[in-house]
């Protein structure tokens, strides 16, 4: 049952999209919508636009649209009844109980709720006589209960179904378990524990869910650690371990390092704000997360050459997302757990000057390129001149710039004018680059020529286009629908996908009075890629409204297409088809 009329009205109602959105994007007014940085790709210029009139928001580089609870949806990555309730919550109003949700919800619910009551049970194994082991294990790795605790930490007893059994009688099915994947099938098809004789680390979202774990083994046997692998609840690649805790002490910077146990070491020595990748290299996604809680990273990698080699990748990702970085290496050829441990009275004192004393990303790969020549000779000056001019011209903040050419001036003995002109001129270049990538990239889609949506599109490119100036004609105009559908049946729209929504449209019109037409009022009867087309239908004709006169020749363009279509599909007709469709005609007549 879908959710009622009334509720969904004033759930709209109270969620102002530029609102909700503004929460998210810094946007700027521009005439009566407004534009951003898009929060689902990367980029230096916006293309993500919102439209307060009908309440929806289009990319125009990754064309990704829809309305507020599409946006909701994608920006927090959940489904649509959580999303629902997300907004509810905000707007301080109830979510009837309809009995509606979807079968992906309910099973997300039974998933969060093993987990929690997996993580439980580690915790309370590991304060127990059969968590000995475990409980020594961390301690001796400099663990304080109360930091054990904080974290809920664990331990996966030796048995092989010990949790299983737990969660039995807790009357969970093997099937859910196997879902969450604390369990795995054995061959014999029931369900066996993922995780034995392991000190458990639980990862929880900025909810507060539990949405996965990871196991280490306290021997130097592999795999050192066992991950949960990707679940309806947990996507790895967008997770970030402690980041529940880091998000309320990090207004200033966040520290990410690599493992588990650096982010425990460093919250207990007190640095709250650390958190790691689950194990596998940056994404933007986990970028863009911590772009929306602080604005500079401290990189703090294993000093290992995989560390570091890490690191130099995870930089441009980072200022992708429009963060400041600054990279810190840990002396010793140590992890930031072993440099704290290793000074018992002032690790912690040490560790917060290796930070205050941490390069920058420009003075990073300044110095990185500074070690590859040789500045004593002429050769070695120039190339050092060459490259560092193309770091200088990535440099957004002019004040930055200016510095950093000074430094390399000195260096090189070279004018510092000359350095910051030439810097400026490649910048204007890379510029140039950008721009005409992402024109092109608009140009592509206002071409129209890839929409998985509706696949008929090129097929019948003109008369598509005209049935899409109609429905945003209508969307604007809903007081012109029945004068509209008086002349053109949906018959006679060429393409499917958008005869439907043009039916859909008319319906909602009629169903409602109303002066406008809102993409919410679509959410339930369109699935989130439909939606994303008609933002992008919408957002293409926003900036010149159609007229009732464009209107009426678009019904004449689609009169005449619709005709050519049938015509064309006769020319197609093999002889016995064709028989066929005299025989139709003359039942028809008769
Ligand atoms: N990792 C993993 N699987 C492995 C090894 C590592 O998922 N087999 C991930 C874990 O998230 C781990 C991180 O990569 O925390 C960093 O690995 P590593 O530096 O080897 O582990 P530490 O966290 O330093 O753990 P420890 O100090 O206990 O060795
Ligand atoms: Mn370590």
């Amino acid at each position: 049952m879908p959710l009622p009329d009334s509720f969904m009205q004033d759930l709209k109602s109270r969620n102002d999209i530029v609102d909700v959105v503004s929460s998210y994007v810094s946007l700027k007014k521009r005439g009566r919508n407004y534009v951003g940085l898009c929060p689902f790709h990367n980029e230096k210029t916006p293309s993500f636009n919102l439209y307060p009139e009908n309440g929806s928001f289009f990319c125009f580089g990754c064309e990704t649209g829809g309305d507020v609870i599409t946006f909701i949806r994608k920006i927090e990555n959940l489904d649509y009844m959580e999303a629902v309730r997300f907004l509810a919550q905000r707007a301080g109003i109830a979510v009837p109980e309809t009995g509606y949700d979807d079968g992906l919800s309910k099973i997300r619910a039974r998933i969060l709720e093993i987990n929690r009551e997996t993580a439980k049970y580690y915790h309370q194994i590991l304060v127990s006589e059969t968590g000995k082991t475990g409980l020594e294990y961390l301690q001796k790795r400099g663990l304080s209960s109360r930091t054990i605790r904080h974290f809920g930490l664990g331990y996966a007893p030796s048995e092989r179904f010990a949790l299983v059994d737990h969660l039995r009688s807790l009357r969970y099915s093997a099937e859910d378990m196997i879902a969450a994947n604390v369990a795995v099938r054995t061959r014999s098809g029931s369900a066996m524990d993922r995780f034995f004789d392991r000190v458990m680390f639980p990862i929880i979202d900025l909810r507060g869910n539990v949405i996965a774990f990871g196991g280490r083994i306290m021997t130097n046997e592999k795999p050192k650690y066992l991950n949960t692998s990707d679940t309806p609840v947990f996507q790895k690649s967008e997770s970030l371990f402690a980041m529940n805790y880091a998000k309320n002490h990090c207004t200033d910077s966040l520290i990410l390092a690599e493992g588990y146990m650096d982010v425990i070491a460093l919250h207990q020595a007190g640095f709250q704000n650390t958190v790691a990748t689950l194990g596998t290299a940056l994404t933007s996604a986990q970028a863009r997360l911590m772009a929306r809680y602080t604005k500079e990273v401290v990189l703090c990698y294993d000093s290992d050459e995989a560390g570091q080699r890490a690191a130099s990748r995870a930089v441009p990702i980072l200022r992708g997302a429009g963060l400041l970085v600054k990279i810190i290496a840990v002396p010793g050829g140590k992890d930031p757990d072993e440099f704290i441990r290793s000074h018992p009275s002032d690790g912690a004192i040490r560790f917060r000057k290796l930070i205050e004393s941490g390069a920058n990303d420009i003075e990073y790969s300044l110095s990185k390129i500074r070690l590859k020549n040789n500045l004593q000779s002429d050769a070695g000056r120039v190339n050092y001149l060459r490259e560092a001019i193309m770091v200088l011209a990535s440099i957004d903040n002019e004040l930055e710039r200016d510095i950093y050419a000074g430094r390399v001036s000195s260096e090189t003995g070279a004018e510092k004018t000359t350095i910051l002109a030439q810097a400026k001129n490649q910048r204007r270049k890379d510029l140039k680059k950008r721009e005409e990538k992402s024109f092109q990239k608009i140009e592509n889609s206002l071409s129209f020529v890839r929409d998985d949506h509706n696949p008929q599109k090129h097929e019948f490119f003109r008369a598509s286009n005209a049935e899409e100036d109609i429905l945003a004609f209508l969307f604007a105009n809903p007081d012109q629908a029945v004068a509209i559908s008086d002349i053109l049946s949906p018959d006679v729209f060429c393409t499917d996908f958008n005869r439907r929504l043009y039916k859909l449209i008319l319906e909602r019109i009629n169903e409602t009075v109303t002066t406008s037409l809102s993409l919410s009022d679509f959410s339930e009867s369109l699935s989130s890629q439909e939606q994303s087309a008609l933002a992008g239908i919408l957002a293409k004709r926003s900036d010149v409204p159609l007229t009732r006169h464009d209107i009426e020749e678009c019904i004449g363009v689609l009169q005449f297409e619709n005709q050519k279509k049938k015509t064309r599909n006769l020319e197609d007709m093999n002889s016995e088809d064709f028989q066929e469709y005299l025989a139709m005609l003359r039942k028809n007549k008769a």
